[in-house]
């Protein structure tokens, strides 16, 4: 089996459409003879699982953004031990739906929590591990919770006013503009062919660039 520990993350506001994407990254990254690991923040693990329960939770309404930005950390420190990193130490290319841009986006843009706070987590928690490569996909929020709104009911985030998601929009954009060789916009609000033909681009370069 080809090796390549390389850590590809997507994040995108509701109903952005990354489901689709990462199922089509699983199948580009198998065609190369690859064996991707997928996961998912909050989660990821039976604690993370379980965190993201009280997360998502509409009962949760009171939670203030410092306690849900500590269960974010808490969930993801506990992923990157079990799973995240020893796959890249396997070998295993981890395809992660969500990661700390999340953070950064939500609860610093969303919940005004600013930056300072989460920086200071992500070297406590990451020590340094970013992802190699994030697919940001760009949706304007109106359209992207119309789209959510059709799958289910609404979970504590989604039930968030349009003014969050529009503080979150702006800061991926933000950070998209900081990291320009990480983070790579991809415009969702485009017909599915076309934005998985901009996704098939940007993973076969990476292949072909040779992140291991
Ligand atoms: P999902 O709908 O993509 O599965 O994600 C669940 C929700 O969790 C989504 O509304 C975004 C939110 N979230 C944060 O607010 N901060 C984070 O760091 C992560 C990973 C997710």
């Amino acid at each position: 089996m080809t090796q390549c520990g390389c850590f590809i993350t997507i994040e995108g506001l509701e109903g952005a459409g990354k489901s689709s994407c990462l199922s089509q990254i699983e199948r580009l990254l198998r065609d190369r003879g690859l064996d991707p690991l997928l996961t998912r923040e909050p989660g990821g693990t039976p604690l993370g699982e379980a965190v993201r329960g009280l997360l998502l939770a509409p009962a949760h309404h009171g939670m203030s953004a410092e306690a849900e930005t500590l269960l974010l950390f808490a969930a993801r420190a506990q992923h990157l031990e079990q799973v995240i990193r020893p796959a890249l130490q396997a070998g295993r290319p981890v395809v992660c739906d969500r990661f700390t841009d999340a953070t950064y986006a939500y609860q610093g843009g969303g919940r005004q929590l600013g930056e300072a706070r989460i920086a200071v987590l992500e070297d406590w928690v990451q020590q340094g591990l970013q992802p190699d490569l994030t697919l940001y996909l760009d949706v304007p929020p109106r359209l992207g919770l119309e789209r959510a709104r059709q799958r289910s009911a609404p979970d504590r985030f989604e039930q968030e006013r349009l003014e969050f998601f529009e503080r979150a929009r702006a800061v991926y954009l933000r950070r998209a503009e900081r990291f320009p060789v990480r983070m790579k916009v991809i415009d969702a609000s485009r017909p599915l062919a076309e934005v998985q033909a901009e996704i098939a681009a940007v993973i076969t370069r990476m292949l072909d660039d040779g992140l291991d």
